[in-house]
């Protein structure tokens, strides 16, 4: 399975929903779980594999500490057209990496929680409350199904800066496709 990485235009497609009950895109799980793990990530999202799908494959449990410093267990989940349905009032700081932006890690702002409602892999609807990590890294799968990368959801300075580290890493001419466009401006606070 191939991870695409920025500047991809996989990256930059509105994913389609997903039909209730279509398990074709069940078969891409296993394989984006393993991706995942073996990049000691957090999660995956359908384009990133190019499944241009509303799925994102979840574990933010593994990489937890309860309150005597022990992980929590692993806790894999599947999202089939997640919505954000309630979300805080403010925004938080958030420093994310990516694994289609390989090396890179880029300030950006989230909700400080959010509550999404989805189906899981046997399609039934489910509602998941995140904050900390957990409700950032929804957020984060979230944007890829939109076509947004970090890139895109950083503000214009964190951008550049980060398209210039990007570029210094990865030897790529790396340019956003979204440019300097408006996204940021409708989701400024
Ligand atoms: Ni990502």
């Amino acid at each position: 399975m191939q991870v695409y990485t920025f500047p991809d235009p996989v990256l930059h497609e509105v994913c389609e929903p997903v039909e209730p009950g279509d398990e074709t895109v069940l078969r891409y799980v296993d394989n984006m779980f393993k991706e995942m793990y073996g990049s000691d990530g957090v999660g995956l999202a359908g384009p990133q594999v190019g499944l241009l799908k509303r799925m994102v494959v979840i574990d933010t449990d593994y990489v937890t500490e309860d309150e005597d410093g022990e992980l929590l267990p692993s806790r894999p989940l599947v999202l089939i057209n997640p919505e954000i349905i309630e979300h805080s009032e403010t925004k938080i700081p958030s420093t994310e990496g990516c694994l289609s932006l390989p090396g890179l890690s880029v300030n950006v702002k989230r909700w400080e929680w959010v509550r999404v409602k989805c189906l899981d892999a046997d399609f039934n609807e489910v509602e998941h409350y995140g904050e900390d990590l957990f409700g950032i890294c929804m957020q984060h799968e979230m944007d890829h199904l939109d076509g947004v990368t970090l890139i895109e959801r950083a503000d214009p300075i964190a951008r550049l800066k980060a398209l210039r580290e990007y570029r210094a890493a990865t030897g790529q001419s790396a340019r956003s496709s979204h440019g300097t466009g408006p996204l940021m401006e409708v989701d400024a606070q």
